[in-house]
């Protein structure tokens, strides 16, 4: 059994939290634009907090991350995979910081509340407006798209790593050792 170097600690439950987090919201987005009424209006009130709570912990993490050195990955690994590898964790955190604030955004084009809870409301970000809104909604809703799709590429990923290459990729994750 041999030790791998890991991901700190903060940063690492920060992965796994942000990574329930992430996936719950593109589950309840998806179930809020085919539901109506009062199912609609429960999954938005749960939609728009935890928007913004992984909008501000995205900005400690990339804080951390650009502070703290990452594991380096196995020398072996051929470069089209590196650089997928550091291409996609960007991707992540651009889309982690980018979808909130497009939310955001989108809800004040629209001139609606943007309530995070019962008597708390952000304030607008962006000047109300129709077309605006519409832009901002079909941006939400492509990105969403690519979210999905590079949160399955990353876990893809991780799985091969994980279960076919045995390299302590995933093991830099999960703290664990790579025996
Ligand atoms: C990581 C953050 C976020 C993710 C992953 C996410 C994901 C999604 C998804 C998957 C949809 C459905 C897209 C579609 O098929 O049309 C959606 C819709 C929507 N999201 Fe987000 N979202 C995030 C943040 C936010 C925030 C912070 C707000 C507001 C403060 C927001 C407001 C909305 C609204 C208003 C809709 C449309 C609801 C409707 O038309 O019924 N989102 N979101």
């Amino acid at each position: 059994m041999s030790r791998v170097d890991t991901f700190h600690p903060f940063a690492r439950v920060l992965h796994w939290l942000m990574s329930i987090m992430v996936l719950t919201m593109l589950f309840v987005g998806a179930g809020m634009v085919t539901s109506v009424e009062a199912k609609h209006a429960w999954l938005l009130s749960i939609h728009r907090p935890l928007g913004i709570t992984i909008f501000i912990l995205a900005l400690i993490r990339l804080g951390f991350r650009l502070t703290h050195k990452a594991p380096p990955l196995p020398a072996d690994m051929p470069e089209w995979q590196k650089l997928a590898a550091h291409g996609s964790h960007w991707m992540l955190y651009g889309l982690m910081i980018l979808m909130p604030l497009i939310g955001w955004g989108m809800l004040s084009a629209g001139n609606f509340p943007v309530t995070l809870w019962s008597g708390f409301q952000l304030p607008p970000i962006l000047p109300a407006g129709p077309a605006l809104y519409a832009w901002l909604r079909e941006a939400h809703r492509y990105l969403a798209w690519l979210f999905f799709l590079t949160f399955l590429a990353h876990m893809g990923a991780a799985l091969m790593h994980g279960l076919i290459r045995r390299d302590g990729v995933l093991q830099s994750m999960t703290g664990g050792s790579n025996d």
